[in-house]
């Protein structure tokens, strides 16, 4: 392993790391864990200031447990002036006291840890807070030595007309609304920034920035923790000449997206990564890239693990199909046909290398259970049934906090409920720049606003979901009267029991971590159905691979009855290849449901009740 105890002045050279590049642990461990994802902010307060915290989370531990997952991933705690709720980062090294301490930290990675738990960090380096030391540093004179860590360039020369300046140096749009460009008045010049302007972009193509990255990368994994969850980081590599972006109609900027995602060296800096900080060390770790716009032909490339960049990609097709041109202000009903269809593709196109990543929800999105399911009168069976869809995929499942208890999207009222930065700015700029109204702005952002995600956990009954004795950050959900952790983690019916189960099946069943994985009825708009098959060893005789275990998922995404037909009920033995697994005679046993009784069905035909879901095991065992 290279040494790590100086800072990295030098670019990183490659060549030399890679030679001692051996992996001593089994490399796809990952594939039978579950991963958790924490908000600290909205998770558990544990002094009554109305904010999640470290000693919070603590207090929690036996509860992630109960559930059985395997690995926690903590949303940024690191200190921030708390723009982007911590996703602008002014110290990565230390805990902002919002949250705790480093002795806090190390509380949990060793809370975590004695539970068989894994503990990965949120890792924002495409940006960093404009706090941060080297952006002041940066920003201080044309000359600083650290001017070139960031992307700066002079006003336009022939400014345009625009909601900015016009003098940005190009048309690109922040995602948090306005231009992605900030005029400094200490230097003339302006910086970027992709996200607020309190989040310039980092210039990974100076070698001093990822040497100080990986350095930074280096002391977290010495202190104990279990890998990273990249922001954003496929947006890393920028075509350097910043060119101009189409602009759409209606639009006030310009799309840079295909200037900076996935851009010309991004597989280049994380290969380079990897070798300088994950070679060679000796215990499972995961690393999981947040990749928006990333397709499957890039995403294979990205995972394969012959080429040593990210265990996994979160991609975001299947989040994008209930919006038109992938703008979540301008939300529309999702066909399930169109959803079978992308995560059939990833499914696919990740079966022979590289690895998926799993998610219905996360911090950014809008809760699983009020957009892919029903969150009134089924809520807990459609819940259960997207639980058992999701984590039965091939693929590595992460649970967003709160998802397990079938938390719903809240309904914010005013403007003045709302707290996330894309949201205010959005409602801002479409009133004033866009002409829209009050009204229409707020219903349009209601379904999928990422404050939705980010209420607090309703851990009881109480007026404040027990998330804090205090006033809290941003309003509990009033659901937590009747939905709410207390009410659950005892009882075998409930939402959270169903998780466990589901979180258990693929720690016992190896086809559910390693078995192959076949879409079925891809037309049927209402019934989600796919298979998984394991074949066993090969037998002495060389006759081919027997005996094999398959599964059969079959989910009803609607509020009716639906009755499928399955040819050979749906175990593929009538299809070539599949035959020689010689399992048609073998009876199949529903192992996993969300109704108490099993309900109708013969062979060929199965009948489906309102959200319900049904798991059928088979094994041919001679
Ligand atoms: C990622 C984070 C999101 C954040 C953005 C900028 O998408 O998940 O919460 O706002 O990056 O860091
Ligand atoms: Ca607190």
């Amino acid at each position: 392993m290279t040494t790590h105890a100086e800072p990295a002045t030098e670019p990183p050279v490659s060549e030399a790391a890679d030679t001692d590049d051996e992996v001593t642990t089994d490399p796809g461990w990952f594939r039978k864990a579950v991963v958790y994802q924490i908000y600290p902010r909205s998770f558990a307060d544990s002094n009554g200031d109305g904010i999640g915290d470290l000693p919070g989370i603590i207090s929690k531990l036996d509860y992630l447990q109960k559930l059985g997952v395997d690995v926690v991933w903590l949303s940024p705690i690191y200190t921030s002036p708390q723009d982007d709720n911590g996703y602008d980062i002014s110290n990565y090294r230390d805990v902002d006291p919002l949250f705790g301490t480093l002795a806090d930290l190390k509380k949990l990675t060793d809370g975590l840890h004695s539970r068989g738990m894994k503990l990965v960090m949120d890792l924002v380096v495409n940006h960093t807070s404009d706090e941060h030391p080297w952006f002041v540093e940066s920003r201080s004179s044309k000359d600083n030595p650290k001017r070139d860590w960031y992307w700066w360039r002079p006003p336009r020369e022939n400014p345009e007309a625009g909601p900015g300046s016009g003098a940005e140096p190009n048309n690109w749009g922040s995602a948090f609304s306005g231009p992605a460009w900030e005029f400094d008045q200490v230097t003339g010049e302006y910086y970027l920034h992709l996200f607020s302007r309190k989040q310039p972009d980092l210039n990974w193509e100076n070698p001093e920035v990822r040497a100080a990255v990986y350095e930074m990368m280096n002391w977290w994994l010495d202190r104990g923790v279990d890998g990273f969850r990249m922001d954003v980081i496929n947006f890393i590599s920028k075509d350097t000449s910043l060119p101009d972006g189409l602009k759409a109609e209606g639009m006030l900027f310009g799309d840079g997206s295909p200037h900076f995602m996935s851009g010309p060296r991004i597989h280049e800096f994380l290969h380079e990564m990897h070798l300088e900080v994950f070679a060679g060390r000796d215990k499972p770790l995961l690393t999981v890239g947040e990749m928006p716009g990333v397709t499957v032909e890039d995403a294979v490339l990205f995972t394969d693990p012959a080429r040593r960049e990210v265990d996994m990609v979160f991609q975001f097709e299947h989040v994008a199909l209930d919006q038109e041109d992938g703008n979540k202000w301008r939300p529309r009903k999702l066909r399930l046909t169109d959803l079978k269809q992308s995560l059939g593709r990833w499914q696919e196109g990740l079966a022979e290398r590289g690895w998926n990543s799993l998610y219905w929800g996360n911090h950014d999105q809008a809760r699983a259970v009020s957009r892919f399911g029903d969150d009134g009168q089924y809520r807990e069976l459609s819940a259960k049934m997207l639980a058992g869809i999701l984590h039965l995929h091939r693929g590595t499942p992460y649970v967003y906090q709160g998802e397990e208890l079938g938390m719903t999207n809240m309904s914010f009222g005013a403007i003045s409920d709302y707290r996330d930065i894309e949201v205010l700015n959005h409602h801002r700029e479409a009133t004033t720049h866009l002409g829209h109204t009050d009204a229409e702005v707020l219903a349009a952002l209601a379904p999928l606003n990422r404050d939705n995600a980010r209420t607090p956990v309703q851990w009881d009954a109480s007026r404040h979901g027990g998330f804090t004795t205090g006033a809290p950050w941003i309003a509990v959900n009033p659901n937590t009267s009747h939905v709410n952790a207390a009410e659950q983690v005892d009882n075998p019916d409930s939402v959270f029991s169903f998780y466990r189960k589901v979180i258990a099946l693929r720690h016992s069943e190896p086809v559910v971590a390693d078995g192959d994985f076949t879409m079925l009825l891809p037309d049927d708009e209402h019934v989600y159905a796919f298979r998984r098959s394991l074949l066993g060893p090969a037998s002495a005789s060389g006759a081919g691979a027997t005996p094999g275990v398959q599964l059969l998922v079959l989910g009803n995404f609607s509020g009716e009855d639906r009755t499928v037909e399955l040819d050979g009920g749906g175990w593929g033995d009538a299809e070539a290849g599949a035959a020689e697994l010689e399992l048609g005679h073998y009876p199949a046993e529903l192992i996993l449901g969300n109704y108490p009784h099993d309900g109708a069905g013969t062979h060929d035909t199965v009948t489906l009740r309102p959200w319900e879901l049904k798991v059928f095991r088979r094994q041919h065992n001679n």
